[in-house]
């Protein structure tokens, strides 16, 4: 029988140190959407952004905190009075909100970073935790690189932080330096040495650079730690943080060696993962745990074989336990438009009666160009359709000249704030020549960052999903297209991209960044 004290705290923070990733930068609507969904997946605590960094960060967070359901919604602030008024602002309509405030503690971080002594830094903290407990009883303190910090004066930071007010005691492992069995025994130790630890839950909040992120979690855990600070398909800065779906299915999967439970519903894994992979351009790769599309696949003949006989024998966790089903064939060129609405139910859509109709004229055209129409060709459709609602740039169409037997040519057309325009452009491949006509109608001096192809599902006649990253001025967004033809989905990704930049362009310039840490890591 499982107690309360078994029960792991699962902190998402895809939309914040996930976010931090170069590139992985995600408009409103996007974080709102990943929102959603990791409320259905079920993590307890939401980090969903940075309040004080921009404009945008602020947006997020509150609109987040406005239509969160259960979820505790936080926001993250340096230890600083302006950033945690800032985030107390953001947090205000949620629910169940906190404050997450950090501090670092490492003398290498205090004295060339912070520049700032070891006794400011022990004041400051008990300062800004004192002021956080003014707006909320949830405040989490975070000893910034604290697996390099001197253990005398992180747990006398510790003891300071929990007899101010802080509920949660995070201690990250910032550079992913640690190993498990050292971060195991540092929780073990500060638990047993500061004498009012019993007051706070311990989180852990490991990164990847060494590949331990996961590993390092798991000790954390053993030793003591109830919350865990994770991101799905491990995104984040640098080499990312500890993969949600890998630590919660090594909880369940070896509850024999590891009796912790979290209240993750692991069959929303696998959508969570794609959802999050397809608003990124971050593609999973092939032979990742869990949700890598071979994380389930088996190859060899003595594999196949055992499998046959029994799924055990090569299977530790069934592709059903994370949200992995076989493609299944939705409906042809004959479905009408109630079974659609059906499906999009299903799936998991709730759309407004013109996105519906768009939807449904672009299925429908699919269906003429494609034989089987499965769940993935819908929901990469839907995306496509929805992402693109405010557009001020609209593809219309593309006739492109390509082969061995130059020049490659573009004839595009595209509606740009409601004129249309036309263009005929060469370039050095069918690709150059799609992208170079966008340039001629719609002139910037973005830079190309980043060209992806998958296929949604398989054959020849699967549709395209591409993801474009363009850069300008150190603003990275990334846009996305599907269609059964690859440049027609190249042309459509880069459109989204481009609006994504004209959006950046109008929004206010953030606020600048300045003293105590200039990013959190
Ligand atoms: O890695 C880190 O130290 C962080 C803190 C802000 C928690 O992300
Ligand atoms: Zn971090």
């Amino acid at each position: 029988m499982s107690r309360e004290s078994d029960r792991v705290v699962i902190f998402d923070t895809t939309l914040r140190d996930g976010e931090q990733a170069p590139g992985a930068s995600m408009n409103l609507e996007e974080k709102l959407r990943i929102a959603e969904a990791l409320e259905e997946l079920g993590v307890d605590v939401i980090e969903a952004g940075f309040p004080i960094a921009s404009g945008g960060d602020f947006e997020a967070v509150q609109e987040i905190a406005r239509r969160a359901k259960e979820a505790i919604i936080c926001g993250l602030a340096r230890c600083g009075r302006a950033d945690i008024q800032r985030a107390a602002e953001a947090l205000a309509p949620a629910r169940r909100k906190r404050i997450h405030t950090f501090l670092a503690t490492s003398d290498l971080h205090m004295k060339y970073k912070l520049q700032m002594s070891r006794e400011e830094v022990h004041d400051r903290l008990i300062d800004t935790v004192t002021f956080a407990r003014q707006f909320t009883d949830d405040v989490e303190w975070s000893s910034e690189d604290g697996s390099r910090s001197d253990i005398d004066f992180l747990c006398r930071c510790v003891e300071s932080a929990i007899k101010a007010g802080a509920t949660t005691i995070n201690i990250p492992d910032t550079v992913g330096y640690a190993v498990p069995e050292q971060l195991g025994a540092l929780f073990k130790t500060i638990r047993e040495r500061v004498p009012n630890s019993d007051r706070a839950v311990f989180s852990a909040h490991c990164h990847n650079d060494l590949g331990l992120a996961v590993a390092n979690s798991l000790a954390a855990v053993q030793n003591g730690a109830r919350q865990v600070e994770c991101t799905i398909n491990g995104l984040g800065e640098r080499a990312g943080n500890a993969a949600l779906e890998e630590i919660v299915m090594a909880l369940r999967t070896r509850h024999d060696a590891m009796p912790y439970r979290t209240g993750i519903k692991t069959e929303h894994i696998t959508p969570v993962s794609k959802l999050v992979s397809a608003i990124t351009g971050f593609v999973v790769q092939p032979n990742k745990a869990i949700v890598g599309a071979n994380a389930f696949a088996h190859e060899s003949g003595i594999h196949q074989d055992g499998m046959l006989k029994n799924a055990q024998t090569y299977e530790i966790m069934t592709p059903e336990s994370v949200g992995l089903h076989k493609s299944t064939l939705v409906m042809g060129k004959h479905s009408g438009r109630h079974a659609f609405r059906a499906k999009l139910k299903e799936l998991g859509y709730e759309l407004g009666d013109n996105a519906v109709n768009d939807a449904f004229r672009r299925f429908k055209d699919l269906a003429d160009k494609k034989k089987d129409v499965y769940d993935e060709d819908i929901v990469a459709l839907v995306d496509d359709t929805v992402v693109r609602a405010n557009d001020r740039v609209k593809f219309i169409s593309l006739q492109v000249v390509c082969g061995s037997r130059g020049p490659q040519t573009a004839d595009l057309e595209l509606e740009v704030d409601g004129a249309l325009k036309r263009v005929t452009a060469n370039g050095d491949g069918p690709v150059d020549a799609t992208f170079r006509s966008i340039k001629e109608l719609v002139p910037h001096s973005a830079r190309l960052q980043l060209y992806q192809v998958s296929a949604v599902t398989e054959g020849t006649d699967a549709q395209a999903e591409v993801t474009v990253r363009l850069e300008e001025s150190g603003k990275t967004v990334n846009g996305q297209g599907a269609d059964t033809d690859t440049l027609v989905a190249s042309a459509r990704a880069y459109v989204n991209a481009l609006n994504k930049l004209l959006v950046k362009r109008e929004k206010n310039v953030p606020a600048a960044l300045k003293g105590l840490s200039a990013t959190a890591g």
